[in-house]
């Protein structure tokens, strides 16, 4: 069950608790003494026993309130320094206060905002970040879990002086918590159940309603249109490959709508619903995890569900490349020459490296058919990528320094970690063919693995092109590759890219 947020002036109901904020010490605030006076000074009676609770960002005191007060509990969270307090720590405490709400059994709780002066934030900002950073913790999927218990948290009330601002904030943050969630959904749905047709209608039912033009290109048009690089590694599998367009034309459209009346901005995902290695099988230890080998692509759908649910005025084409990478006598094979859509040939010296097969005919169709402004790729794409990097940061190549520039402010605000990586003519070199134009691992062996990737993916864009490649690989599980068991999906990049068009294209 979704806890239902509101904001107002006063509570809308009784609620089982009250959360109330310290700044960087064990002062109450205006309203924090009102609270105490009815609870016959039980809060700071309670923060001056306390050795622990000194009011710094991540403390959080319980308090049991006499009978007769206005709420039977009291949280007091600590919010840190006012004048150093900055919206990602707020979003963090928010997140991080979730479990000790939840472990009060609280159905209905009550978050009170009155900050200081010095608040280096507007109240306003601190209250919704607050709230998102509950709303982004709230994620669970329970599709398969029959036995559950559900849960009691089901209404927060944030109460401030502007209530109106901060609801507009809380909107935009919630819309995104939507694009996230969803994100992490078909992540997380089991590739007996996700599979590329079965995906592109999950996408068509969860995007249409809000006005967002979903077309699916099925294999007989793929053909036609020669997605033939794409093709061939779907043709392992029983499952049929596909490709999903969805189009948000800066407000929503109640039928197909193939051109733009603006240059739009273009995002293509990586969504091998399963990945086996294919002939050049993976070992079977964590290779359920290869479920999520749809991250990128899951990303570029909840980017869609939070734009066209926020209404979003950028114009904007997404394209998923969906198939499922599988040994069998139909196979492709390590040895094939493979053609693609942009005319270049590419031998397959291994067919684990899929992602880059099933990406370039997206690119090559983007660019070709809607001359976007610029094209960002998200793809879990090389385990060298979390070999550089580990889990803490998305591997991102890009070709111009403005793109650049905008996607990194755009993560300083989220908190979606970005680390910019090179593109170099030697990584681009060393994807070219003996026999053919193209080979899909390169002649630098296991070394610098995610940058010879960028560098096979960059013979297919257009010169002028400004182009940014997300290797996701180390933000797919929440968990990262420790242990057999995949803890969830990310649904990383949805934030930073909400923010970078939030910014700079509508
Ligand atoms: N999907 C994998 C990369 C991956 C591995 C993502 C683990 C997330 C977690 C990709 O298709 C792959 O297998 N890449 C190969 C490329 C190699 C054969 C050139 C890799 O990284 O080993
Ligand atoms: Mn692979
Ligand atoms: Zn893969």
């Amino acid at each position: 069950m979704s806890i239902k947020f509101s904001f107002g002036k006063a509570p809308k109901a009784k609620s089982d608790i009250a959360v109330i904020f310290t700044f960087g010490n064990k002062t109450l605030t205006a309203f924090g003494k009102e609270l105490d006076k009815g609870g016959k000074g039980q809060i700071q009676a309670a923060l001056s026993a306390s050795a622990s609770f000194e009011g710094k960002t991540g403390q959080v005191l319980s308090v049991s309130m006499p009978k007769g007060a206005d709420f039977p509990r009291v949280l007091v969270v600590g919010a840190g320094d006012p004048k150093k307090v900055d919206i990602l720590t707020v979003e963090t405490s928010g997140a991080n206060t979730l479990p000790v709400l939840k472990a009060t059994g609280a159905k209905c709780a009550s978050i009170f905002v009155d900050a200081p002066k010095t608040l280096a934030i507007e109240e306003t900002e601190f209250a919704s970040a607050f709230a998102a950073g509950i709303r982004l913790r709230s994620y669970s999927f329970t599709e398969y879990k029959k036995s559950q218990t559900p849960q009691a948290l089901a209404q927060i009330d944030v109460i401030l002086e502007k209530t109106a601002a901060a609801k507009k904030l809380f909107d935009h943050q919630d819309a995104v918590a939507d694009g996230v969630f969803l994100a992490r959904d078909v992540m997380n749905e089991p590739p007996n159940k996700l599979y590329p047709d079965s995906y592109a209608k999950r996408i068509q039912k969860e995007l249409k309603p809000l006005g967002v033009d979903v077309e699916v290109i099925g294999e007989a048009q793929m053909k036609k249109l020669k997605f033939l690089s794409h093709l061939e590694v779907g043709k392992g599998s029983e499952r049929k490959s596909c490709v999903v367009v969805m189009r948000w034309h800066g407000g929503p459209v109640t039928k197909a709508k193939k051109t733009f009346s603006k240059k739009p901005v273009a995002f293509v995902g990586k969504g091998i619903t399963f990945d086996t290695g294919g002939i050049s099988i993976k070992p079977s230890a964590g290779m359920e995890a290869m479920k999520m080998d749809m991250g990128g692509s899951a990303a570029v759908v909840g980017l869609m569900k939070a734009l066209a649910a926020r209404k979003s005025k950028a114009h904007v084409v997404a394209i998923v490349a969906l198939a499922e990478n599988m040994p069998s006598s139909k196979a492709y094979r390590p040895g094939d020459i493979i053609d693609s859509m942009s005319g270049k040939t590419i031998e397959v010296w291994n067919t684990d490296a899929e992602g880059r097969l099933v990406l370039n005919d997206s690119l090559t169709y983007v660019q070709k058919t809607y001359k976007p402004k610029f094209v960002i790729d998200l793809a879990t794409l090389t385990g060298a990528m979390m070999v550089a990097l580990g889990h803490e940061y998305c591997g991102t190549f890009v070709n111009n320094n403005d793109l650049w520039n905008k996607l990194e402010s755009a993560s300083q605000k989220t908190g979606e970690k970005l680390w910019r990586m090179p593109l170099d003519d030697a990584f681009r070199k060393a994807m070219e063919g003996k026999f053919s134009d193209l080979n899909n691992v390169g002649n630098m062996g296991r070394f610098g693995g995610a940058c010879t990737a960028a560098g096979f993916l960059e013979h297919f864009i257009e010169d002028g092109m400004p182009w940014a490649h997300m290797d996701i690989a180390g933000k797919m599980d929440q968990k990262g590759d420790k242990g057999t068991t995949t803890a969830g999906g990310v649904g990383f990049g949805v934030r930073v890219l909400d923010r970078l068009v939030a910014d700079h294209y509508e």
